[in-house]
């Protein structure tokens, strides 16, 4: 039978874990068993009892992680911690690739194949399964919230007998995942909400929304959307121009989100110093790409920095901050991806080595590290 861990995360400040008790009785129904390390859940307000009222056997990690088939993480194990499983174990988490390359050499050393749930392509197939979604979204809500919540006025106008309280002007930069449900929050809140991106096609998706888009019209050729539908660096034209129109722009809003990201690179830089001087005090910038280098100068993980009177916030783990929703959702993100190719006959899940979900999640197998994307350097 797969024998399935789920271990206690160790990274400071990380409050998530990798299955629910939801999950944990799907993958007994599947024919698993799952062991759980105590008090793995409790970041989540998941208790041990719960686990173990879904099935799973609750214990120490040696325990759990003896003969496992399959270690569920949300962040990557300790490699050193990783005795005892069954040789060839998969290791299946948010694995950060390229931010910890050693620890990918070390899982390969181990004889373990390790998994990027981060690197799942973004196709049809696999968007249930997609942790770097499901964690934008409830980042991209976060950061609206503990906005609104470090501002020092309302969010929507309000008509009282005491006279009027004005709206609140909210600019949401970069319109992915996590940008489309700030801007949808912001709205909920009451804000006038106003957006921008590089690739044209989030346009229409800003304006669906009801708010207004902020767009560079007057640099040619400029299609800002490569491969997977992830951005592109601009260039330098472009670049000179989006600066001329957010400092126009920005000087006006109360409330900035940043989520602008370039994978495998560090954030652009969307917002200077120079430009946050000319927003009025008491703003407030949540700058969710803090922990990728940031959107904005000054910013600092877990820490809330006054420059010229505005508030800038960002955290270095988003979700981390709402742990309950974030791990249900990275739970069932796990689950749907071993459900998807679990072989009944086989009794575990099964990787064809031609499939594109394999081909991309994959970092090492057989004693060696595998991914193109980690090869050659
Ligand atoms: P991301 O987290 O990589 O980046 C956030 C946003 O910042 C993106 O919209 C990007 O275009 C924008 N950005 C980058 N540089 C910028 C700059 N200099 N100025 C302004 N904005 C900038 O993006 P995310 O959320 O991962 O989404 C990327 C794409 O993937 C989207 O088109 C999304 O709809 C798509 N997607 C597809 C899925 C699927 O089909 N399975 C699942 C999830 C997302």
């Amino acid at each position: 039978m797969t024998k399935l861990a789920v271990l206690r995360e160790t990274a400071a400040g990380e409050t998530r874990v990798s299955a629910t008790p939801e999950t944990v009785k799907k993958f007994i129904a599947l024919g698993a068993t799952v062991a759980v390390e105590a008090g793995a859940g409790a970041g989540a307000s998941i208790a041990d009892a719960d686990y173990a009222a879904a099935g799973a056997t609750v214990g120490k990690a040696a325990e759990v992680l003896k003969g496992a088939d399959i270690v569920l993480g949300v962040q990557g194990p300790d490699p050193k911690a990783l005795k005892g499983v069954a040789t060839g174990a998969w290791i299946v988490a948010g694995l950060d690739p390229f931010g910890q390359r050693t620890r990918v050499d070390a899982y390969a050393a181990a004889g373990v194949e390790a998994l990027a749930m981060e690197f799942m392509p973004r196709i049809t197939r696999a968007q249930s399964m997609d942790i770097l979604s499901s964690q934008s979204n409830l980042s991209g809500y976060k950061a609206v919230i503990e906005a609104a919540s470090a501002y020092g006025r309302a969010f929507p106008m309000m008509m009282t007998a005491a006279g009027t309280v004005s709206a609140a002007r909210a600019f949401i930069m970069g319109v992915g995942v996590a940008g489309l449900q700030a801007i949808a929050t912001a709205r909920r809140l009451g804000a006038q909400v106003s957006a921008t991106d590089v690739r044209s096609a989030t346009k229409e998706q800003i304006e669906s929304l009801g708010a207004k888009a902020i767009f560079v019209e007057a640099v040619k050729g400029i299609e800002g959307e490569g491969a997977g539908g992830y951005a592109t660096e601009m260039s330098d034209e472009y670049k000179a121009a989006q600066a001329e129109l957010v400092s126009a722009h920005i000087a006006k809003q109360d409330i900035v989100i940043t989520t602008a990201l370039i994978p495998g690179r560090a954030a652009p830089r969307l917002i200077t110093d120079a430009q946050i001087a000319t927003m009025k005090p008491g703003s407030v910038i949540f700058d969710l790409a803090v922990a990728q280098g940031g959107n904005v100068e000054g910013s600092k993980p877990d820490e809330v920095v006054v420059k010229h009177g505005v508030k800038i916030i960002g955290y270095s783990n988003t979700p981390a901050h709402l742990a309950a929703d974030a791990s249900a959702l990275f739970a069932r993100n796990l689950y749907n991806f071993l459900s998807a190719f679990w072989d009944k006959e086989a009794g575990k899940p099964v990787l064809p080595d031609d499939d594109e979900i394999t081909a991309s999640i994959r970092l090492t197998q057989g004693g060696k590290v595998v991914h193109e994307r980690l090869l050659g350097d």
